[in-house]
């Protein structure tokens, strides 16, 4: 099994009880922090591109609904998204926190969290910005190949796997996503700066963003990541 890459005697026994929301654009390394992030402290990973993924591939009807639209590479309507998010932070695995990742994506969304949160007995949610010059993101997404067991990430020309096509941790095949080809690219970015950007300010206005430099090494930003996390607990 791969290890976090954070030494051990940093590891944080203390539980990391509430929501952390890791936002950027696709590409941006949020799937590949948010992964370690809950290793580290042992909570759930909330990816809701991961859980629309399992429901295109269960063909439940959700599924159904949201897989011609991902396809386009625009954004599931908010009265899906929600009610599949309100549904999995109840569940008793999320007790002691969370880490987001690719929610929320429209100020609606955000709002909604914002009440649910309150409702479960969570304090604010921390929110993390993944900043990166939009240059760098194509490589890394037409790049991108996922352990089709396990998720593991990726990227053919940056984190290539040890053995051809295989993941490191599971023997599971690596598979590129439907919205990663170059031609959906374009819609997804632009979908992100109409819908999605808008939360930076919102986030900036209620004093809760913190900024990391996403164009770094994965080892460097996780770091980041768990210096922000760390020193607003
Ligand atoms: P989702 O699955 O959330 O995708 P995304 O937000 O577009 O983000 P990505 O998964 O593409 O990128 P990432 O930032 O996680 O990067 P990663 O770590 O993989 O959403 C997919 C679709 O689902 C949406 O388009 C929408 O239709 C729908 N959806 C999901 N949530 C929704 C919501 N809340 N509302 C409505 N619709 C929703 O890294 C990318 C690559 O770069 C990898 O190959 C990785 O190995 C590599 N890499 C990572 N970090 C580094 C680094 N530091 N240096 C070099 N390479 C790196």
């Amino acid at each position: 099994m791969k290890t976090s890459g954070i030494a051990a005697d940093q590891r944080c026994p203390k539980p990391l009880d509430r929501a952390v929301i890791f936002l950027g654009p696709p590409g941006a390394g949020k799937g590949t922090q948010a992964k370690e992030l809950a290793r580290f402290f042992r909570v759930p990973h909330l990816s809701t591109g991961d859980m629309l993924r399992e429901n295109i591939a269960q063909g439940t009807p959700l599924g159904i609904q949201a897989a011609p639209i991902m396809k386009r590479g625009e954004l599931v309507p908010d009265s899906l998204v929600l009610k599949m998010v309100a549904h999995r932070i109840e569940q008793p695995d999320c007790m002691h926190g969370f880490v987001f990742d690719g929610f929320p994506r429209t100020v609606a969304q955000a709002q909604y969290l914002m009440i649910l949160l309150r409702q479960n007995g969570y304090k604010p949610a921390l929110v993390v910005h993944f900043v990166i010059d939009p240059a760098l993101l194509l490589r890394r997404i037409t790049g991108r190949r996922m352990c089709k067991v396990g998720g593991e990430i990726y990227n053919i020309y940056e984190r290539p796997p040890q053995c051809d096509l295989r993941c490191d941790h599971d023997g599971g095949e690596l598979i590129q996503r439907p919205d990663d080809r170059e031609e959906v690219v374009g819609p997804r970015l632009l979908a992100y700066q109409r819908q999605t950007e808008p939360l930076v300010a919102y986030y900036r206005r209620l004093g809760r963003l913190h900024e990391v430099n996403a164009a770094k090494s994965v080892d460097q930003v996780k770091q980041e990541v768990l210096d922000i996390v760390r020193g607003s607990r």
